[in-house]
């Protein structure tokens, strides 16, 4: 079974809620699956216009990738752009896509709500993911709840060119759930989110996860009280310990005398120790881009292998270029 996920470069850090919302899970499917992952530089520009931007934030999705365990001999990571391919098939698809279907879509509904300027790329986006899906004839696509109805129009459309131009063309790929996916607490307690400004980044200076962590909103019960091991701080703290030092911990704060602060150093140690040696491979490969173009370089070779035959298959059944 071969899954596939598309990450945009749209930031330059990821953070913990990056981490164990879905990263964590995409790299652990490698001991199942065939994992084809690509940094979607082209959808990318549907919300940065800055090229240099763009390289950086392309390479900190690679570095973050490589860093946390994504093993390049195992797994396929490239570059979306690396295979140009995938634009073709998105015309072809896109003769097939009604308007009403992508006038429904939720993402594209929100993001002109934020006031981003409706232009065709934003518009078409769903049609670009699905030639994303379809081109490497991926079975499984992870899903989060905001992808969810992305994968749904992919399914559509693969249908309707199926139905069109020959069954057997593209595979119809099936959402796929991830087991125990985190919902990662912000410092304020709402979701953590980059842009509601909660986040902890996995790889900033010692002394910003510290100013972070400190920040933790709590309530503001005595040391001595007891408290219900509850919020943001237990939350977050709780996924750098283990179920028994969880009882102990929380037993202490029903009991009394354990303090916020007490909890906040600890959670600080335990943090800085878990990312530790993904931050050193982080910043070994930093040192050496030259090795993740390669890396990336090899993954478009072996993506173009999967993609090649099924575009030519496209072209051939749709009548285009010459009869093979
Ligand atoms: N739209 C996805 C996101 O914003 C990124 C993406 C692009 C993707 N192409 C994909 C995800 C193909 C899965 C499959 O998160």
């Amino acid at each position: 079974m071969r899954v596939l996920s598309g990450i945009q470069p749209s930031g330059d850090f990821l953070h913990i809620g990056n981490y164990f919302g879905a990263l964590r899970q995409q790299v652990a499917l490698q001991e199942e699956y065939e994992v084809v992952l690509f940094i979607a530089d082209y959808h990318s520009m549907t919300s940065v216009r800055d090229a240099a931007a763009r390289r950086v934030y392309t390479h900190a999705v690679a570095l973050d990738y490589l860093a946390c365990g994504l093993d390049p001999s195992r797994s396929m990571l490239f570059r979306q752009s690396d295979m140009p391919e995938v634009c073709e098939l998105a015309w072809l698809l896109s003769t097939v896509t009604p308007m009403g279907l992508l006038e429904r879509a939720h993402a594209y509904k929100d993001k002109i709500a934020q006031g981003l300027t409706a232009d065709h790329g934003l518009f078409a986006y769903p049609v670009l993911q699905a030639a994303d899906i379809l081109l490497y004839r991926a079975d499984l696509v992870p899903v989060g709840q905001d992808q969810k109805q992305h994968i749904e129009m992919c399914r559509d459309i693969a249908t309707r060119f199926n139905n069109a131009y020959g069954e057997e063309l593209l595979v119809v790929p099936e959402p796929f759930i991830p087991k125990e996916v985190a919902v990662v607490p912000g410092t304020d307690g709402r979701k953590m989110s980059k842009s509601y400004g909660n986040a902890i980044a996995m790889f900033a200076s010692a002394k910003q996860v510290k100013k972070a962590v400190m920040g933790i909103v709590t309530d503001s019960t005595p040391v001595e009280d007891p408290k219900e091991p509850k919020g943001a701080l237990f939350e977050l703290w709780s996924l750098f310990a283990s179920d028994e030092e969880r009882e102990e911990m929380f037993a202490r704060a029903r009991k009394g005398g354990l303090g916020y602060g007490e909890v906040k150093k600890d959670l600080l140690a335990r943090l800085l120790d878990f990312f530790g040696p993904m931050r050193e491979r982080r910043e070994e490969l930093a040192a050496h881009l030259d090795d993740v173009e390669d890396i990336l370089e090899d993954g478009a070779l072996r993506a173009r292998m999967l993609g090649e035959p099924v575009l030519a298959a496209a072209r051939e059944a749709t009548g285009l270029g010459r009869a093979l």
